[in-house]
């Protein structure tokens, strides 16, 4: 495949790496992201830490899911490639994984506690309970399978400790649950300061759910 071919894949990587960035779900270098590159494969990867302010299209690694190795010579990918790959491979269903350390999100990581549906919006969004995945340090294989195990079939997933990732068929809608989950996180934080939230009744979990697997497609 010719390094143009690349070229797509790379800039939409970058172009959404540069919008966590933006809108505060990361600061300096940190978190990830990645895409599936149809029909090859392959995975366009941001790479390990360079500061997304001058992070630039020709540094987005292009990995081999199957080997992990590089398609081409560049910078080091990601150090959290274990992770983006094993979920790739547990979902086929996805398009884009974005690893992020989202504030009120990482307030929930630190206490190791799951953000459970207390808005409608969250179930259709995300597929019911977003849990915590058990710990693991960064960048590690064990990581990577505890994520994969927590995540189940839901839209994201919180690593205790550290962020969350969310995922999506593709970048637009990974990044949509990353600012989605970062605003019902603020919400529930807040609410659990003054009070306890109240869950969902049954039937609306039953009909966000619906919903939730109609859109993942
Ligand atoms: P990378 O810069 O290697 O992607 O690491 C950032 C991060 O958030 C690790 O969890």
């Amino acid at each position: 495949m010719a390094a143009s071919l690349f070229s797509g894949s790379r800039r939409a990587v970058l172009v959404h790496a540069k919008k966590m960035w933006e809108a505060g779900l990361v600061v300096a270098s940190a978190g990830n992201v990645s895409a599936r590159i149809p029909g090859s494969g392959l995975i366009a990867i941001t790479p390990a830490s360079i500061p997304y302010e001058v992070m630039t299209e020709d540094q987005i690694a292009i990995v081999d899911l199957e080997s992990g190795e590089l398609r081409e010579p560049g910078p080091r990918p990601s150090s959290e490639l274990p992770t983006h790959r094993a979920l790739y491979a547990a979902r086929p269903d996805i398009g884009a994984v974005i690893h992020t350390h989202a504030p009120h999100v990482s307030v929930l990581a630190v206490l190791r506690q799951p953000l459970p549906p207390v808005l409608d919006e969250m179930i259709v969004y995300f597929g019911g309970t977003i849990e915590v995945a058990r710990y693991a340090f960064t960048g590690t294989d064990q990581l990577a399978r505890n994520a994969a195990e927590a995540l189940g079939d839901r839209a994201g997933v919180i690593l205790a400790n550290h962020g969350n990732v969310c995922v999506g068929p593709d970048l637009p809608r990974a990044f949509q649950i990353a600012l989605t989950m970062e605003a019902t996180a603020r919400v529930y934080v807040a609410a659990l300061g003054i009070g306890s939230p109240v869950a969902l009744p049954d039937d609306s979990l039953l009909s966000g759910r619906a919903l939730y697997e109609r859109r993942r497609i």
